[in-house]
């Protein structure tokens, strides 16, 4: 059923103490989380607001699973209790994470973010076992309490994917608002089988990744490290101004 437009009120948000750059630049990928239950009134109203985001034809393409509880345990159960097993993921991964053959400035990027992560945790490049049990902690969500789950229609085009982007973006941000911090999640992606066979996600869906939600465990090393960004120039042209 459709919802009616609702027009930015004096009242909406009045009380608000966070602006959108407040936002933005506080937003980071929390890798910590204290277990303190979010309402789940708390998770209603930011999925509602976020669906405020644009979408090309207004399509509204995310499709979005909330988990708290014994749900997301079950969950985070059935990935954990395979990566016990021994299984590593669930194969190839529906869609292209990133692309097979990626190059600079991309590799070296990514790279970098990577070397910068593990340097916070004081884990070594060599140190195999710590960097598994990292890659583990993605599918505990790394604590968090609230855990959501993102999906597409496979039959729709890169134009859908952005707008799902937007989407997200919009959670990570209203979040924010509520005192919340997040984590988008594409290794999901790896558990892809798993987590459709554990919340019934119909076939016509992708699941494209996870997002974990809840406080920020403030005295965590992981949480110390903040990731760079690149100057405006080099991606950015302007002309005409
Ligand atoms: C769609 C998406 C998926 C991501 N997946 C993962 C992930 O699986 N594991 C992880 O540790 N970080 C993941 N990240 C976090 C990125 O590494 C992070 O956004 C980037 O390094 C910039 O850091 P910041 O978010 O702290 O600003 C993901 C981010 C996005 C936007």
């Amino acid at each position: 059923m459709a919802v009616t437009p609702r027009l930015a009120t004096a009242d909406h948000k009045a009380e608000t103490a966070m602006n959108v750059t407040e936002a933005l630049e506080t937003r980071m990928t929390c890798r910590a989380f204290l277990t303190t239950p979010v309402p789940e009134a708390t998770v209603r109203a930011i999925l509602t607001e976020a669906g405020r985001a644009p979408s090309g034809g207004n399509l509204q393409p995310w499709r979005v699973w909330a988990l708290s509880g014994e749900a997301l345990a079950a969950l985070k159960g059935a990935i954990t209790a395979k990566i016990a097993a021994g299984q590593i993921s669930d194969g190839q991964t529906e869609y292209n994470i990133y692309p097979p053959d990626m190059g600079e400035p991309y590799l070296g990027r990514k790279f970098r973010a990577g070397e910068a992560m593990y340097a916070a945790l004081g884990v070594a490049r060599e140190d195999l076992g710590s960097r598994m049990r990292e890659y583990v902690r993605n599918f505990e969500l790394f604590d968090a309490p609230v855990g959501l789950i993102f999906a597409i229609d496979r039959g729709l085009a890169q134009g859908q994917w952005a707008d799902l982007g937007m989407y997200m973006q919009s959670i990570m941000l209203l979040a924010r608002e509520h005192g919340l911090h997040t984590a988008a999640l594409e290794s999901w992606a790896l558990w892809h089988a798993t987590v459709r066979e554990a919340l019934d996600i119909p076939p016509e869906l992708m699941v494209f990744c996870a997002m974990a939600m809840g406080r920020r465990d403030e005295t965590h090393p992981i949480n110390q490290y903040r990731s760079d960004r690149e100057p405006l120039e080099a991606f950015a042209t302007f002309a005409g101004f």
